[in-house]
């Protein structure tokens, strides 16, 4: 797609293209095509490298963010302070369980405090990566284990498999992110 526009655009630009629009009785050059619309974008998402350590840890954060505000959002459910519907609960229960596919893939070598100034983790996530690893298949488990509870669609239950998924994200905070 990026690239078709850009060749689109290049199509545009170039002098054999405008020389069809040239009149007959040489006229200046006709101005240059506006650009495309899709150019602006296509420049902006045309990615310069590879992410920067700062860079994977802003990915990061949002990412664990996100993942702070379901369980807020499914504990407000389990509080009864709002309405608990079977489709909220599964998809809440659904963005917990898909972070838990990829959690460890934001970690990787080098984006530690050593390099990364404003980054919560500690070292001791890559000097204890088999430990680290322990605690991500927890909360992988629970979460999983919160998707099938939630499918069955009974709030109770769910606030119950809530609690077992959050202390899965405190056991691995309490040895791997800074402490508030
Ligand atoms: C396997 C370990 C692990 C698990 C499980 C885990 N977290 Fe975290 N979390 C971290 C680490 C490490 C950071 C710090 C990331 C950074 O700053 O680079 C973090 C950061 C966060 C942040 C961002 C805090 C901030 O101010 O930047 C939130 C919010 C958060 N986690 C919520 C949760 C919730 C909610 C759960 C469970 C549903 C959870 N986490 C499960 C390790 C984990």
């Amino acid at each position: 797609m990026i690239r078709t526009a850009a060749l689109a655009l290049a199509l545009l630009a170039s002098p054999a293209f405008a020389g069809k629009k040239k009149s007959e009785d040489a006229a200046p050059p006709a101005p240059p095509a506006p650009p495309a619309a899709p150019a602006a974008p296509a420049a902006e998402a045309a990615p310069a490298g590879a992410p920067t350590p700062a860079d994977i840890y802003e990915y990061r954060h949002q990412a664990f963010e996100a993942l702070g505000k379901h369980m807020k959002a499914s504990s407000l459910m389990a509080k009864g302070r709002a309405p608990a519907r079977q489709a909220d609960m599964v998809a809440h229960a659904q963005a917990m369980q898909g972070l838990s596919t990829y959690l460890l893939d934001m970690f990787p070598a080098g984006t530690g405090p050593d390099v990364v100034a404003e980054t919560e983790a500690l070292a001791e996530v890559w000097t204890d990566w088999t430990g680290f690893q322990a605690r991500a298949q927890d909360f992988a488990t629970e979460s999983q284990a919160l998707v099938t509870t939630a499918q069955g669609g009974d709030v109770a239950a769910f606030g119950a498999q809530l609690g077992k998924v959050g202390a899965t994200c405190g056991a691995c905070h309490d040895s791997y992110r800074k402490g508030d």
